[in-house]
């Protein structure tokens, strides 16, 4: 039960008790029940479902509200607990990533028939049930897709789990050509409850304000103690379990990702030959990153020091927040070697990430 399993961790104090997170978990768990039911009785044979009631029709769940009100631990807690086979969990930006893929590779073979029907079947071939994080349409071509792609999934059954900062009637508000995504909005209001989570307040900020400093230095017996302190506060004590993203068919491995929070070292980041696309990726994907043991930089580390400058920047500009474990003070990070003048950009962007104001703004993803 979704509200025991949300009252336990009340009690063991990693959440608040919060009525309108209760209000939504009942949703989920209507969900659920009906979800289990639909499955029991497909599996029943003619005859049964002969003399047995038809199940109640699935509906499916669209959570909106506003930032670090807790939609994505409520549908991760539903996500967890929800006994289907068929499920999956999925970011917006990386369900995106995989339709332009398929789209792609499409084109590129030039395949015959239908494509965006080609597509719906593979989806629903391995997923009954979609969890969808962080929805949103801000491109022409994503709108068109997605709305053809959904008429396609809905109507063979998929069932859906969204959560977005955008009530359905906002999405993609003052897009171009937006009258033909409308019909793909009524058919989200159509299928979907649409609940608005009005929570008490933005609880992801109250936890970066719990943290004692978000740029611990030097790096000391406590540093450690501290990283698993952020971790806890900022997930609600969760599993550290390692975590991948996926860029251009590459994937990252990160120490430790929860939700929207992901834990990684310096060397996982800076000593790998990564690039401006993955912390890119990282940055649309994660509204908060911890960073161990960044060391102070020499001379001779100047890859390293040219990787964490294009990091950072990716981070800065989509607001993602910043809890880091480091050697020094920022100004002391890279200060002799090649492109040491132009990291002090860098280090005005650390100290910046730090500030009230930056901790304030909207992660922004592309
Ligand atoms: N009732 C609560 N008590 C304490 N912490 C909470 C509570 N609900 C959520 N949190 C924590 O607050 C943080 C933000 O929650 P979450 O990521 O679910 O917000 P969100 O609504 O999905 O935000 P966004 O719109 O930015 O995606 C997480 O660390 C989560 O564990
Ligand atoms: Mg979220």
């Amino acid at each position: 039960m979704l509200l025991k399993i949300y009252q336990e961790q009340v009690e063991q104090n990693h959440i608040q008790h919060d009525p309108a997170q209760l209000q939504v978990l009942q949703h989920l768990q209507n969900l659920q029940d009906n979800l289990l039911e639909h499955l029991q009785y497909e599996e029943k044979s003619q005859l049964q479902k002969l003399f047995s009631p038809a199940p109640n029709e699935i509906k499916s769940v669209y959570i909106h509200g506003d930032v670090g009100r807790g939609k994505s631990m409520l549908m991760d807690l539903f996500y967890e607990a929800c006994p289907v086979e068929q499920k999956r969990r999925v970011h917006f930006h990386a369900f995106m990533l995989e339709v332009h893929e398929f789209v792609h590779q499409w084109r590129k073979q030039k395949s015959e028939g239908d494509m965006i029907l080609s597509l719906a079947e593979k989806i629903r071939a391995s997923t009954l049930l979609l969890c969808f994080d962080e929805f949103h349409v801000t491109d022409i071509a994503d709108a068109m897709i997605l709305g053809r792609l959904f008429t396609q999934l809905f109507a063979s059954g998929l069932v859906v789990v969204i959560t977005s900062n955008r009530h359905p009637n906002n999405l993609y508000l003052g897009g171009l050509q937006r009258d033909l995504f409308v019909p793909f909005i009524n058919l989200l209001l159509e299928v979907c409850i649409t609940v608005d989570l009005v929570a008490k307040e933005d609880y992801r900020l109250k936890h970066l304000h719990e943290l004692k400093t978000r740029y611990y230095f030097p790096i000391d017996t406590q540093a450690d103690a501290f990283i698993q302190n952020s971790y806890d506060e900022l997930t609600a004590f969760a599993a550290k379990e390692p975590g991948k993203i996926c860029v251009k068919g590459r994937e990252i491995t990160l120490a430790a990702v929860h939700g929207d929070v992901a834990l990684s070292s310096f060397s996982e980041l800076c000593e790998q030959p990564l690039g401006s696309a993955d912390y890119l990726e990282l940055a649309n994907e994660f509204t908060t990153i911890i960073i161990t043991d960044i060391p102070k930089l020499s001379v001779a580390k100047r890859n390293e020091a040219k990787r964490f400058s294009t990091l950072i920047d990716a981070l800065y500009e989509h607001k993602v927040k910043l809890i880091c474990t480091v050697e020094v003070a920022p100004q002391e990070l890279y200060m002799q070697g090649d492109g040491s003048f132009e990291f002090e950009r860098t280090v005005s962007r650390l100290i910046e990430m730090q500030s009230e104001s930056y901790i304030l703004g909207r992660h922004i993803v592309d």
